[in-house]
């Protein structure tokens, strides 16, 4: 039986402080405001007034609502005998926090249901009303947890309808289906040690992946961690860390970095000795790659400019592109992507990955090498680059990537010999983010 959507009363609104609260008001910004989740958590004053513990859950409350999200929407709108008003946002963000921890993140019943009705208590205005529906809703979702969770058990029913065909169409249905199982698991954390890569993990007590960098599973800020202080390490997903490698032993060449900010990249480039020009157009961006930069101890030129119209003095011995994508590689650990990008951003994207790519290949030396690099599953923001440069004539040739260049795991290279990591790859690990890359040479 549904529950009906009527308000009841109106309390008055304290100030929002908990964890909790903070978690709501990110929601609300995410879903409805289509701001990117860390952009809203950091610019929050409220998350600096709570304790590292409470930050902590606040995300993972929300990082877990928003990877599950057309799940519990499918069991919040079972719920309801008719659906309920759209004065009513705050009311479904509510419920959604609810639900999620109820089911997903094992809070206790009498928690989960107490805490959701004082948060509506403490709102005022029209959603206080709402707190006998929420408290309804959320007592029998407890009830029947197991029959929900079984009714919404579809691996496509977290992901947008337009992902899920994309990625269908590319890489099959079976491995769409892993992929969006990737998606429901919090990530590891993975480092790149500047050095001694061994030496740190038995420091931090790491596991040293087959693909060189370190993963350590953390509940607590990274500034705590032996070698922060230092500049040891720096935090890296293990995909994005492979394309810098593709350019080999970069020690004393020139190297142009281009979309180089907040620098993970250029920190790699900088470590294994290169000459490295750091070019971004973001400047807050770039002030965070310096100050990366600085930690590290390490050494860039930075340009400030966009790269599609920039030059270097002299012709580079490598270009790295890490072109600005969708981004759907990342939904591991950015789940809000799915809910902010639609189709037309891709293609607006796309446009620009292009424009890039041709000036990359006009800043290197004949017989340079030039890595061009996405974090999409979008087949537009990778391979179908590579296919109509070599189409067209374009003064290049393909580099194809070896094994051995990616910790001797072939099946991160496809048949054209590029790179094509899955966010379900390497998944006994804890998995690694989807990045393409494709290694070319000037002619
Ligand atoms: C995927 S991020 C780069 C991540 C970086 N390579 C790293 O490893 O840390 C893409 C970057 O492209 C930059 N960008 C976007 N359009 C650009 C343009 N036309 N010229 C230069 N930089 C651009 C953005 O500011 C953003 O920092």
């Amino acid at each position: 039986m549904g529950i009906n959507a009527t308000p009841s009363a109106t309390p008055a609104a304290p100030p929002s402080t908990s964890a909790r609260a903070l978690a709501f008001d990110t929601l609300g910004a995410v879903l409805e405001q289509k701001r990117p989740l860390d952009d809203v958590l950091e610019g929050n004053p409220d998350r600096d007034r709570l304790a590292p513990r409470d930050r902590g859950f606040a995300r993972l409350l929300v990082a877990t609502t928003l990877r599950r999200l057309g799940q519990i929407d499918r069991i919040i709108d079972g719920c309801l005998d008719k659906p309920l008003p759209r004065r009513a946002a705050a009311v479904r963000q509510l419920l959604r926090l609810g639900v999620c921890q109820l089911l997903f993140l094992e809070t206790p019943p009498h928690a989960a249901v107490d805490t959701t009705v004082e948060l509506i208590a403490g709102r005022g205005g029209g959603e206080a009303g709402f707190k006998g529906l929420i408290n309804a809703i959320l007592r029998r979702v407890d009830r029947e947890r197991a029959a929900w969770l079984e009714r919404t058990a579809e691996p496509a029913l977290n992901t947008p309808a337009w992902l899920w065909e994309s990625w269908a169409a590319t890489y099959g249905i079976e491995r769409t289906g892993e992929i969006a199982a990737a998606h429901l698991r919090e990530p590891p954390l993975d480092l790149t040690p500047k050095s001694d890569a061994a030496g740190w993990r038995d420091r931090l007590g790491a596991t040293l992946l087959p693909t060189g960098g370190l993963r350590l599973a953390l509940d607590g800020p990274i500034e705590s961690l032996p070698g922060f202080a230092e500049g040891a390490w720096w935090v890296q997903d293990a995909a994005a860390a492979l394309p810098a490698r593709l350019l080999g032993d970069v020690a004393g060449r020139r190297v142009v970095d281009l979309c180089a900010a907040p620098g993970g990249k250029t920190a790699q480039l900088a470590a294994a000795g290169a000459d490295v020009i750091a070019v971004d157009r973001s400047a807050p961006r770039l002030e965070r790659l310096r100050s990366n930069l600085t930690r590290l101890g390490l050494n860039a030129a930075i340009s400030i400019a966009d790269a599609t119209l920039w030059q270097p003095d002299q012709p580079a011995d490598a270009v790295l592109l890490d072109a600005p994508c969708s981004a759907t590689g990342t939904i591991r650990r950015h789940p809000d992507v799915p809910w902010l990008k639609q189709p037309n951003d891709v293609a607006k994207l796309t446009a620009l990955q292009a424009r890039l790519l041709q000036a990359a290949l006009t800043m290197v030396r004949p017989g340079g090498l030039i890595v061009f690099c996405t974090c999409s599953l979008q087949p537009e923001e990778g391979p179908a680059h590579i296919d109509a440069l070599l189409r067209n004539d374009a003064p290049v040739e393909r580099v194809p990537i070896q094994p051995g260049e990616v910790g001797g795991l072939d099946s991160l290279i496809d048949t054209n010999g590029d790179l094509r990591t899955l966010p379900c790859h390497l998944s006994e690990l804890g998995g690694i983010d989807g990045f393409f890359a494709a290694r070319l040479r000037r002619r």
